[in-house]
């Protein structure tokens, strides 16, 4: 796993949304495998600011986001659909048709194999992943089989907890999503992930002991060759104490 330790979340973002465009111009058909949450917030402003400037277009690209909730409409504003418009999708050429999230609705056993099926075909050159507080990526929480597909998910306590702030109440926020699996995770041909801030330290630090064990989701991409953790300098303080 390479490590980029960067000063700040504004340079982590600027690091990352550089590394996505270089891979855009390079291969204008790239397929993006893509995160929500706080994290990747700043790479997509910058991302769509590069669009505004001329330095790259997404006409080609296609999209894959790691998760949705179950029982949100996508018209929600908090539903990962609106999200992904809210901060890319509506700023940039993206063509809508290649852009793909998990359903959320319906049956969720045929969208789930529909979703692998669509990923098979066209795979993933660059996975964005953010990590939650408990080592979870996607929403696969901790004691997921690393051989997972897409597939439907009950959320931890924390993890509902941490999403919260984003809605009216505790009461209010999904307790199920559906989510990229593990193994799904895995086959991208190149993964960033990113953390940054404090409430991130106890996850990194366990990632960063090497041990590979399904109580930290984010342990199996050590078993991944093309691996790139971009990190902030409150995380990579203890990360060089403990590394080096
Ligand atoms: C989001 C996702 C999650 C988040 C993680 C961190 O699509 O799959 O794994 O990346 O919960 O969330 P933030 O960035 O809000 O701290």
């Amino acid at each position: 796993m390479k490590i980029i330790a960067k000063k700040d979340y504004d340079a982590m973002s600027e690091y990352v949304a550089e590394q996505l465009i270089a891979q855009i111009q390079q291969k204008p058909d790239t397929v993006l495998g893509l995160a929500t949450g706080s994290t990747p917030e700043g790479v997509y402003e910058r991302l769509v600011k590069a669009y505004q400037d001329g330095r790259v277009t997404f006409a080609r690209v296609r999209t894959f986001n790691l998760d949705e909730y179950i029982g949100l409409d996508k018209a929600h504003a908090q539903s990962y659909h609106a999200y992904m418009n809210e901060k890319l999708f509506k700023h940039v050429d993206l063509d809508l048709t290649r852009c793909h999230l998990p359903d959320g609705s319906g049956d969720f056993e045929a969208s789930s194999h529909a979703y692998e099926s669509a990923l098979k075909q066209y795979p993933i050159d660059i996975q964005l992943l953010g990590i939650g507080r408990n080592g979870h990526i996607g929403f696969n929480e901790p004691g997921t089989a690393f051989d997972t597909a897409t597939h439907v998910v009950t959320l931890d306590q924390a993890t509902v907890a941490d999403n919260a702030r984003y809605f009216k109440d505790l009461a209010a926020v999904p307790t199920q999503a559906i989510t990229m699996g593990i193994q799904t995770i895995l086959k991208a041909k190149a993964i960033i992930l990113m953390a940054s801030g404090e409430a991130k330290r106890e996850a990194i630090m366990r990632l960063m002991s090497g041990k590979v064990t399904e109580a930290l989701p984010a342990s199996a991409l050590h078993r991944h060759g093309e691996v790139t953790l971009v990190i902030d300098a409150v995380l990579s303080q203890h990360v060089s104490r403990h590394t080096l």
